[in-house]
């Protein structure tokens, strides 16, 4: 028995956590066994890493290092999280995965997409069943991210023109690997969306394994 391996992306307060929490809460309603889980994160030691990257200075580490540091995070994840829950047969949720390290280290700091793409392969040579992108105007988002409290404030203090960017980048993902990617409007209200996710998630679960229907978007 294998489960379904599902990743939420999207640029910063696109509602992510809240759909993944949301799916995750419709998923155990069901009787399904889930994990819900995130990156950087998921794991003791990644949960370590997090904190090295999200807090602190803006400038306290190249995009370079920063991508090996998601790197190793996302291997101890992958190791004692993600790939146990699998293998026991449970649908995991993952708030952003290794999409978010092609977009914000591969294109956002610098032209590493070649460099993130090499050490994904040699180090975690996996991707999600099913990806969820939640796609909306960086505006809404910004003014969403910056409304939360927190001292994880690194990334969103980057700015509306670097989200601009960001967006662009996922949408690029999405053309790249239409099998594992469905583009949600993530601009509508919450239980909107979330019924979407649902929709999405439910035509996935009921497939073949490793065999997601064609996206209905684009029939
Ligand atoms: P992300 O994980 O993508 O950064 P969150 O789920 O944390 O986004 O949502 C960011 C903020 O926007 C939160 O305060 C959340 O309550 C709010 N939010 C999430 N989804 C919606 C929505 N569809 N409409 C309005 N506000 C939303
Ligand atoms: P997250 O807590 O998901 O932020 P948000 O809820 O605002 O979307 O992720 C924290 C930040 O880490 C986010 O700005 C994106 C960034 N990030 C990377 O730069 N590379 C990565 O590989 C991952 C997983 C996240």
């Amino acid at each position: 028995m294998s489960g379904l391996f599902v990743s939420f992306e999207g640029i910063d307060g696109s509602g992510k956590s809240t759909q993944a929490r949301l799916l995750r809460d419709a998923l155990a309603a069901q009787g399904r066994d889930v994990v819900l889980t995130r990156e950087p994160g998921g794991s003791p030691g990644a949960e370590e890493i997090r904190r090295l990257v999200l807090e602190g200075d803006p400038d306290r580490w190249s995009a370079e290092t920063e991508c090996l540091l998601f790197t190793a995070a996302r291997r101890d994840h992958l190791e004692r999280t993600i790939l146990p829950a699998l293998t026991a047969g449970k649908v995991v949720i993952c708030d952003r995965f290794a999409d978010s390290t092609r977009v914000y280290q591969g294109v956002s700091r610098g032209d590493l997409r070649d460099a993130v793409d090499r050490l994904h392969a040699l180090m975690i040579g996996r991707e999600p069943d099913l990806t969820v992108l939640i796609d909306m105007d960086p505006a809404t988002g910004l003014s969403r991210a910056l409304g939360r409290q927190g001292t994880e404030e690194r990334f969103e203090s980057f700015g509306a023109g670097l989200q601009e960017r960001m967006r662009a980048a996922f949408l690029g993902l999405a053309d790249e690997f239409p099998a594992r990617f469905r583009v949600i409007d993530g601009a509508r209200d919450v239980e909107v969306v979330a019924a979407d996710v649902l929709e999405t998630v439910t035509a996935a679960l009921a497939a073949p394994p490793g065999a997601l229907p064609p996206d209905p978007r684009s029939i």
